[in-house]
């Protein structure tokens, strides 16, 4: 079994980007910039807007991260993308999910200038991904496209099953993976909660993209031998034994599945740090859209 390290690949990424932001600075040309709105004090959210901020100073990025009450309105919100929109300094900017009840998730996400959406879940971005067009990929599907390339797993003409049919994971995974791209020209199966007998379609699998958010869904006895397991889960479980009160867990069970993987993610370590890296290559792609 081989783990797919997603912590290490993300650094060789980050380092590929830090190389390419000196080289600009060199020849004088502009420093990518991304922002991030976070509305609210979820603690998950902001853990992983923190660490995207972070990755941006490490590699030499400018960030500018921009925090909202819980009671913030929509048009609030919607005036703050506006303002991100017309700034000419900003390359791309992300507004972190999940939002507050009282804002309408999709009328923020259509507010974003597709030229900016380093995200990827504006409409147009959306449509020409779908299209196989140049566009932002969503970047937790790009990082995960990514992984299985730099660890040269064959997908072309492989049963893949997509669990959980999000329009952050799930969907857009089943598209780019049914490409004729490079890391592409799979047969896949996207599941979902109506699916009926799961469990005999995910042992048919030569690739399990895990993605539905339940701790541990998947176990030994879903899988055959062999199996490339990706685990985009990461769920809190409260943890009496641990400091902070909770452990992070996938949407795999690790220990069962690994017996008869060949290659699988940890998690953390594994799709996690791939994301925020292709968020990165996007927002460097933004910048350089712009040369
Ligand atoms: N919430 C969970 N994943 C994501 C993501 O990739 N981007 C944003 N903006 N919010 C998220």
């Amino acid at each position: 079994m081989i783990l797919l390290d997603g912590k290490k690949t993300s650094l060789d990424i980050k380092q590929e980007i830090a190389v390419e932001v000196k080289s600009r600075k060199e020849k004088g040309l502009k420093i990518p910039h991304l922002a991030a709105i976070i509305v609210g004090s979820d603690g998950a959210s902001m853990t992983y807007v923190n660490s995207k901020v972070k990755s941006c100073q490490q590699i030499g990025f400018n960030s500018t991260l921009i925090e909202l009450p819980e009671e913030t309105t929509e048009e609030q919100l919607l005036h703050e993308i506006d303002a991100l929109n017309k700034d000419k300094d900003i390359d791309g900017f992300i507004v972190q999910l999940p939002l507050p009840k009282q804002i309408d998730e999709q009328k923020v996400l259509m507010a974003v200038d597709p030229d900016k959406d380093v995200d990827g879940f504006h409409p147009v971005n959306v449509g020409k991904m779908t299209l196989d067009l140049p566009a932002f990929l969503p970047a937790t599907p790009a990082g995960i496209m990514e992984l299985l390339e730099r660890y040269d797993i064959e997908t072309s003409g492989k049963n893949v099953v997509v669990i959980g049919r999000s329009h952050i994971v799930g969907r857009p995974m089943s598209i780019l993976l049914s490409q004729k791209r490079k890391v592409g020209n799979a047969t896949v199966t996207l599941t979902h909660s109506r699916t009926k007998d799961l469990a005999s379609i995910t042992r048919e699998a030569d690739i399990v993209v895990a993605a539905l958010g339940m701790a541990e869904f998947l176990t030994g006895d879903m899988v055959k031998e062999g199996v490339t397991i990706i685990d985009v889960g990461i769920t809190r479980v409260p943890d009496a034994t641990k400091k902070r009160g909770y452990r992070l867990a996938g949407d795999v069970h690790f220990e069962s599945v690994s017996e008869k993987a060949s290659y699988i993610t940890p998690v953390p370590g594994g799709v996690g740090p791939m994301t925020i890296a292709m968020l990165l290559t996007n927002t460097l792609q933004a910048c350089q859209n712009k040369d």
